[in-house]
């Protein structure tokens, strides 16, 4: 099989099958000016975080925190896998990322607000000015939308500071919020307000992207609608300003439906409102990611275990001290804005940038130009916005001022080569890099470097984070011996306070999809035997550096983002000429993976280009521009086993451009010929 030496594996290679491809990096340490300053540099910390420590070595993370009632219990494990932690304590999270900052810091900076139009002035909101407005706000979903605590909110917002003051008024209030990331589609919204069964949409009237102010507002027509039609009626539908007194969508408001928060917030002006202590192990927000079935599940992650965890993993692994600006070019509607634009950096008193454009608009030069006006010094992207930076500008970091000590890669496996572009160009070679690899479902890091103590692997995470202990299992269920280099399954041991708690509404879908396969006894009450299963393959070398090669299951990470198969799958079957379709991962230089779509008509139909729109449009108007397919090919059928499975693994060798290997076993051996004629 000829295979791209630094390409990850396609992502419907099962376990047994991924070969171990990259080659071992060399590594580098960290600089001396990074150590100097870190907030962790000693390695006891590990000793510290020893299994035979296990729960108790938690409280350090708890303690970063203000709690109204001090917790009695640090981790209950009665119902396994159901973990509690911190039990009996209150607390608010609100009131951790705001309340206790002001008598030191209330004129610092909060929030770094940069517009997409360079022409916009930049906004930067104290933390004074973000305690006034998040009050203000939480008074009006209280008062004039009847919210209360554990009540569901879904938020369909793009990146602007009101996004995160919306989060802030519903934690203060113990507002459960569902953050639906703006590019889905409103029919996905839609979905996603039914499951929570959400009783407000939070969203904005239009926001820019690529030069242009998109109407956003209609897709909450879309998804009210779409809510609707899973007998979810939704009571009202909240709508923010992108440009204050002026409504700038052209989508009509529906009377008693539709309400302008800028209109409304006068009203409540001056007011204030006191954050509900909430127990510990109440749920902050959900957040909805894809599976190996259609439906988007919708993790839970609580209140004190979750906060605890994410502001520990930005004061230690993130490095933020409270005179740093901080800023991950993240979407705060994917877990990585959750935890670190939002709640980790503002529980730590930060400066966090809020951008709302894209990277390389009006050209390859903006982030660093953004990052030497505001004086950024921690940086954290993905590898999808590192390869579109690099390709695009591969010159533009040297000829802006700034100096970034530390630069964070999630999201996807990093080539060494992007990497050492962006150590050497974007970092200049003075900045620490931390290869942080987690999940929706983790609430923050399990694995990386701790930057002030290991030196840095490119194309390699690192070693697991204090407190978390990973195993590798292989598809038998044998573990296999640390630092084999062997692939297997990589799974944590322990349970962790980040950790999601459930999947909304579906707990018998959390245990069999994260605690079953490597689960010893169904029966025990013993955390020991319930492992946490990622769906991730991994290989350990042996300096204890973990490398991720890819998802195990029937999911497409492109440009970092989970999209399952099915849900692809199933928007094409919504065009009704279509009878089959498989989706398969295709490797692109720049989101690491774009999905190809395979899709067979109904009989007597011809394939034609209007078809091949119509899918296109189906899958756009489902999920979202995200999901887009590089190609939709049409097949006069699908290649199949004896027993009548589509084998995804065909297709994907052919939208490689790889051999597909040997197919003699297939139904319909001859039609691989055929399909790899029209694939080009
Ligand atoms: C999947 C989780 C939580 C971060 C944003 C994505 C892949 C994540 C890395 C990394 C290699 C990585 C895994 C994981 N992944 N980080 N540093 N190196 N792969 O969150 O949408 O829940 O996706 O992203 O395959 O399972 P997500």
């Amino acid at each position: 099989m000829s295979k791209d030496p630094l390409s990850p594996p396609a992502a419907d290679v099962s376990e047994a099958q991924i070969a171990v491809h990259w080659r071992e990096e060399a590594l580098i340490p960290p600089p001396n000016r990074f150590i100097a300053q870190a907030n962790l540099t000693d390695g006891a910390i590990f000793e510290r975080f020893a299994p035979d420590r296990f729960p108790e070595c938690y409280k350090e993370f708890a303690d970063l925190l203000d709690w109204f009632k001090y917790w009695e219990t640090t981790l209950d494990t009665s119902h396994p896998p159901f973990w509690r932690w911190f039990v009996g304590g209150r607390i608010n999270a609100c009131h951790n990322c705001l309340d206790r900052h002001l008598v030191q810091h209330k004129n610092k900076t909060a929030i770094h607000f940069v517009p997409e139009p360079e022409s916009e002035a930049i906004q930067h909101i104290t933390y004074q000015e973000l305690f006034v407005r998040v009050n203000e706000l939480a008074a009006l979903l209280r008062d004039f939308c009847g919210l209360k605590a554990g009540d569901r909110v879904t938020l369909h917002m793009p990146m602007v500071a009101e996004l995160p003051i919306t989060m802030l008024a519903c934690a203060r209030l113990g507002v459960i919020h569902s953050q639906v990331f703006s590019g889905f589609s409103g029919k996905a919204c839609g979905s996603r307000i039914s499951d929570s069964e959400s009783r407000v949409l939070i969203t904005m009237d239009a926001y820019y992207r690529v030069g242009q102010l998109l109407d956003h507002k209609e897709k909450a027509d879309v998804a009210v609608l779409a809510a609707e039609q899973d007998k979810h009626q939704l009571e009202k539908v909240l709508i923010w300003q992108r440009h204050p007194g002026r409504y700038s969508s052209p989508t009509k408001l529906i009377g008693g439906r539709d309400f302008i928060v800028n209109d409304l917030l006068p009203k409540f002006r001056g007011q204030r409102v006191d954050p509900v202590p909430m127990p510990a192990e109440a749920p902050l927000f959900l957040m909805y990611t894809s599976g190996t079935t259609g439906r988007p599940k919708g993790c839970q992650h609580s209140i004190g275990g979750y906060l605890a965890y994410v502001t520990w993993t930005s004061k230690y692994i993130q490095d933020i001290h409270p005179e740093d600006v901080y800023w991950c070019m993240a979407d705060i509607g994917w877990i990585t804005g959750h935890s670190y634009i939002v709640y980790g950096p503002l529980a730590l008193a930060a400066s966090t940038v809020v951008y709302e454009g894209v990277p390389t608009h009006p050209d390859a030069g903006r982030p660093w130009r953004i990052a030497e006006t505001l004086d950024v010094n921690i940086f954290h992207t993905s590898p999808t916005a590192i390869r579109a930076l690099r390709r695009s500008g591969p010159d533009e970091p040297a000829k802006y001022h700034y100096h970034f000590k530390h630069m964070t890669t999630v999201g996807e496996p990093i080539e060494p080569e992007v990497w050492k572009w962006y150590h050497g160009v974007v970092g200049r070679g003075e900045a620490v890099i931390v290869d942080t690899w987690w999940q929706t479902e983790n609430g923050g890091f399990l694995c990386s470097t701790v930057p002030g103590i290991h030196p840095m692997k490119p194309g390699s995470t690192g070693p697991a984070i204090p407190g978390i202990h990973p195993v590798i299992y292989d598809d038998q269920g044998n573990e296999l011996a640390s630092g084999s280099g062997k692939a297997g399954n990589i799974c944590i041991r322990n349970p962790w306070p980040g950790a999601f708690q459930t999947i909304w509404k579906d707990p018998e879908r959390y245990v069999r999809q994260y605690y079953s396969r490597f689960c010893r006894d169904p029966q025990s009450k013993d955390w020991r035997d319930w492992p946490y299963m990622a769906g991730d393959g991994a290989v350990q070398a042996a300096d204890g550096y973990y490398r991720i090669l890819g998802r195990i299951d029937d999911v497409i990470n492109v440009a970092g983002h989970r999209l399952g198969t099915k849900e692809l799958e199933s928007a094409a079957l919504l065009v009704p000429e279509v009878v089959e379709a498989a989706v398969v991962p295709v490797t692109d230089q720049v989101k690491g993976k774009v999905p190809d779509l395979y899709v067979s008509l109904k009989p007597g139909l011809a394939a034609s280009d209007e078809i091949a729109s119509k899918v296109v449009a189906s899958v756009v108007s489902e999920i979202g521009a995200i999901a887009r397919p590089r190609h939709v090919i049409m097949v006069p059928d699908m290649p199949k086993t004896r027993s009548g499975k589509i084998m995804r693994r065909v297709l994907a060798a052919i939208s490689n451009g790889q051999d597909a290997g040997d197919v003699s076993t297939l139904a319909n051996p001859e039609v691989v010929d055929t399909i790899k004629g029209l694939v080009k």
